[in-house]
């Protein structure tokens, strides 16, 4: 790239996001970092740190104005900023689906919008999302995050169609379970209690995923993947970077019939016979 390279990145105060945003930083980029948590503009450890709230247009304008200060120069921003609601799908309200598509998703809509003319105008820039496992496949009780995933998924698709012609490059991170989701963002559904019609199933499913979050891949090294694919000429549009029985169930997911799949989930999860 002939042009500073500086990277905004979002949801970086904890996480993968952070984990990523440090690989960048050590990788030789500028890296402008935000998250509600940074509560004003600040340098620490290598890093430009400003506050952003991506369901909020003024806070992501602000956040853009302010990152443009610094450089006006945006090589590439990196969508790391994501909740989780745990629940059924019966159970989750409208209210609690709406709040975590307007942060996976939405969130990046709005960031995309004010980093889109300013790449199309520098004739390059490179867009990462942080999509999951979960944009490719449904498991139980984390319909709303799947929901979200599976909308930047098809959301990315077109991105990249529509900008390869202004030197818009759009890459799609997919992790596995990582060790490094903070209990901050993982919340229950409020109307999950004990007299719900799925709490045996919802209880055992949920104690599988913290399971597999618990053992999960290595966030620095996820950090350093990201970061060596934005190095390159040419990113890969779409970056798995998961367990190998991850990367089975999704080749399965792919191209089993759809019951074997469904038997094969309800299995692992344990929610149901049949
Ligand atoms: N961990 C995994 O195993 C895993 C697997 C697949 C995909 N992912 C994806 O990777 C990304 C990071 O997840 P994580 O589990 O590693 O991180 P995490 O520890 O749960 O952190 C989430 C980050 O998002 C930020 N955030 C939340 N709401 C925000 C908002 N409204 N505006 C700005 N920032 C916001 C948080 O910062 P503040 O609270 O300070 O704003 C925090 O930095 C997410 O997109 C997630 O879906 C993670």
């Amino acid at each position: 790239m002939k042009h500073p390279q500086t990277v905004w990145v979002t949801g970086a105060s904890s996480g993968l996001g952070l984990h990523t945003a440090r690989a960048l930083r050590d990788a030789g980029w500028t890296v402008i970092a935000g998250a509600r948590s940074f509560p004003e503009p600040a340098e620490k450890d290598g890093m430009h740190l400003l506050p952003l709230d991506v369901t909020r247009e003024e806070s992501v304008r602000d956040f853009c104005d302010r990152a443009l200060e610094i450089s006006p120069w945006v090589a590439a921003v990196v969508h790391c900023a994501g909740i989780l609601v745990l629940g059924s799908c019966e159970e989750t309200t409208t209210e609690e689906f709406r709040r975590v598509m307007d942060t996976n998703f939405l969130g990046m809509v709005r960031v995309n919008r004010q980093a889109l003319p300013l790449m199309r105008a520098q004739g390059e820039g490179r867009i990462v999302m942080f999509s999951s496992i979960n944009g490719l496949m449904g498991i139980p009780f984390q319909d709303a995050y799947t929901a979200s995933k599976h909308a930047v998924e098809g959301y990315a698709e077109g991105l990249q169609l529509e900008t390869r012609k202004f030197g818009i490059q759009v890459m799609l991170v997919e992790p596995g379970d990582h060790r490094s989701g903070s209990d901050k963002y993982r919340h229950h559904a409020e109307s999950m209690g004990p007299d719900s019609p799925y709490a045996e199933d919802y209880r055992r499913a949920t104690a599988k995923i913290h399971e597999d979050e618990t053992h999960g891949s290595d966030p620095d090294r996820l950090g350093r993947k990201v970061a060596r694919a934005l190095g390159k000429g040419r990113m890969p549009f779409r970056k798995r970077i998961a367990s190998p029985d991850q990367h089975l169930a999704v080749y399965l997911h792919r191209f089993l019939p759809a019951r074997w799949n469904e038997a094969i989930l309800r299995s692992y999860y344990r929610g149901g016979k049949g």
